[in-house]
């Protein structure tokens, strides 16, 4: 079973950590795991509480209701959903930073 490096940073740099994260868990559960808490609401891809910037590697986020294409091509994702399949660099605390479908 993979496990992948999601390196985490803030816009602040109040966080800068790597934690470790399954392929088939999302990415905020795996924050949490190791004791960070980031922001969230629904856990449900429908809010966008919880959005992130992928800056490297990949993710997978089979199905969201809040993040428009521009979005989405701007490498942002729901945390609270995504998947990882590959080593990622994610910046945090999003939300104010989408546009929403
Ligand atoms: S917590 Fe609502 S979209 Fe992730």
């Amino acid at each position: 079973m993979p496990v992948y490096n999601i390196h985490l940073q803030s816009p602040d740099k109040t966080i800068d950590t790597v934690v470790p994260c399954r392929h088939d868990q999302p990415i905020l559960e795996a924050a949490e795991a190791q004791g960070l808490a980031l922001p969230y609401s629904c856990r449900s891809a429908a809010c966008g509480t919880c959005a992130g910037r992928v800056l490297s590697g990949t993710v997978s986020l089979d199905e969201q209701f809040i993040l428009g294409d521009g979005d989405l091509e701007a490498g942002y994702t729901c945390l609270c959903s995504a998947l990882p399949t590959s080593d990622c660099r994610i910046l945090t605390h999003q939300r104010s930073n989408i546009d929403g479908v």
